[in-house]
């Protein structure tokens, strides 16, 4: 019989890039690590990181084994087992090999790949008599993984309870004054101060919901930041260092982000080949794990509009098209420009600025989209979501991260909660957005005018648009519908709900109310 202080804290399986650094990031934290993979390599790389980073601090922080089995007889029962391995079916090939193993009805299987909510709502159901199935969307990539990433548990409330204080201590922090991240770079360290970027979400798929949004949202984020290096490129002329020296300087201000300093340092990175910028001989052909899109599908399926999260999809789709655009580039013809095109290149600094401000509203649009979504599954699913408490997460530690989830947490928490139905009405951006909107309409129009494509820029406008017009043009299409297809129509002078059709093909053209 084992001593109790021999059993490991939790188990590990699933040992790639972002298994390993959870692996690594939890034994920094103090607790003991029993780890597995199918592949016996990845499990010796585990140990010998173990050693080199955790174990001088932390002896014995990390155990690696040859088998599920030998995995759960390590641990410390009940016990808790982390799943990093790809979503779909891999998922449920290690649930049913635990099950083999014995695992036991108290223990917490916790799933922190990318997967499809819906998935993750039918395995707690599907599992709920043999563990508890609870799931934990991780984001952060590879660096989040090992320093601390942004942490999105939904599931078993009672399971939380017992993973929180492990969560809560590998998850990045943030100041909570300022808001911005305390940084934690070095193995071995821990951060115990700040706020810890980890919050329990609500029920079972919840947590994946929020964390498909989130991916949703980093879709629209990057692709506007390619259009706008794309516009400064096309449309100014300028060349990769001079827009990397752009968005540095934007970094400094309201669209300081991850992904803005990213871009700026990718940028500046020459080929070690030909010392050309790197950005230049990277194909331009984009990829895609799925999660983008089942954001799109889920908007369309719910009928909430992210115009600009599917225009990004259809983006990274449209790239793919490489040798039809190659084609179509030598017989569509474009707007009639000379060489530098419409923008006023002798003073540059304009356009620059508009472009500046173009990209923070289209930012502040695509993220109200990302809210607006949760919002509404939120409800229909009845999951209770805090606002507030999922843009405090995403402050540090995921992709998404920058400054402003700082205003988007100050936003929700003045409207205590719910009562916000669209981050569009908040003071900070509404105001924001209405002095920056002309901008925003001169990039859109320098983009179509000079015919470079802007789409998630210009639907993000759209839908600013939309969303702001008293009117739409919908009772002509509710008559077209009646006129082809009796489908009627309510009149706004006459209570709600009440329906008419108007027969439109006869001679006497007979208003009928519909019962
Ligand atoms: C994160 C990322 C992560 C992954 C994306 C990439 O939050 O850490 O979103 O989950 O990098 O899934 O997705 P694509 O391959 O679809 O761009």
């Amino acid at each position: 019989m084992k001593m109790q202080t021999e059993f490991y804290d939790i188990g590990v399986i699933g040992l790639g890039v972002m298994g390993k650094n959870l692996a690594l990031n939890i034994a920094d934290n103090h607790y003991r690590v029993s780890a597995f993979d199918l592949d016996a390599l990845k499990v010796t790389g585990l140990i010998k990181q173990a050693q080199k980073e955790v174990e001088p601090n932390r002896p014995l922080g990390v155990k690696g084994c040859d088998n599920v089995s030998e995995m759960l007889a390590e641990l410390e029962k009940p016990r808790i087992v982390v799943l990093s391995v790809p979503a779909g079916g891999p998922v449920d090939g290690v649930c049913q090999a635990l099950i083999e193993a014995g695992i036991e009805q108290d223990d917490i299987v916790i799933d922190t790949g990318n997967s499809l909510w819906t998935d993750t709502v039918a395995r707690e159901e599907k599992y709920r008599h043999q563990f508890t199935f609870f799931s934990c969307a991780v984001s952060g990539g590879e660096v989040g993984a090992r320093f601390g990433p942004s942490l999105m548990p939904s599931g078993d409330e009672k399971a939380w309870l017992r993973i929180q204080p492990i969560w809560e201590a590998i998850a990045a922090k943030v100041d909570g004054k300022t808001g911005l991240p305390i940084e934690r770079t070095e193995p071995g360290q821990t951060v115990t101060e700040g706020e810890a970027c980890t919050s329990y979400i609500g029920p079972a798929g919840s947590g994946h919901y929020v964390k498909m949004v989130h991916n949703g949202i980093e879709y629209a984020d990057m692709q506007l930041i390619c259009e706008a290096y794309h516009l400064l490129s096309q449309g100014l002329g300028l060349t990769a260092i001079e827009i990397s020296a752009i968005f540095e300087r934007w970094n400094q201000g309201s669209l300081n982000s991850y992904l803005m300093e990213i871009s700026a340092d990718i940028l500046k990175q020459a080929d070690p080949v030909t010392s050309r910028p790197l950005v230049e001989l990277i194909l331009d052909k984009a990829g895609q794990k799925g999660t983008g899109l089942w954001t799109a599908v889920s908007s369309l399926q719910i009928g909430c509009p992210a115009p600009t999260i599917a225009e990004a999809v259809y983006a990274r789709a449209l790239s793919t098209q490489k040798s039809q655009r190659v084609t179509l580039s030598t017989l569509l013809s474009g707007p009639n420009t000379d060489k530098k095109g419409l923008i006023d290149h002798t003073k540059p600094d304009v356009f620059i600025e508009q472009l500046e401000n173009a990209l923070y509203c289209a930012k502040v649009s695509s993220y109200a989209q990302g809210f607006q979504l949760m919002a509404m599954m939120g409800k229909e699913q009845e999951w209770q979501l805090d606002f507030a408490q999922i843009a405090k997460i995403w402050r540090a530690g995921c992709i998404i991260r920058a400054t402003f989830l700082q205003s988007i947490t100050q936003a929700y928490q003045d409207a205590n909660g719910s009562e916000l139905e669209v981050l569009l009405m908040a003071d900070t951006f509404s105001s924001a957005l209405s002095e920056k909107q002309n901008d925003w309409r001169q990039a859109v129009s320098q983009a179509v005018l000079n015919g470079i494509p802007a789409p998630c820029i210009s639907s993000a406008l759209a839908y600013y648009d939309s969303y702001r017009s008293a009117i739409v043009p919908a009772n002509l299409l509710q008559a077209q519908r009646d006129f082809f297809g009796a489908h009627t129509f309510e009149r706004v002078d006459a209570p709600t709900g009440e329906k008419y059709h108007l027969n439109w093909s006869s001679t006497d053209r007979k208003l009928h109310k519909v019962n």
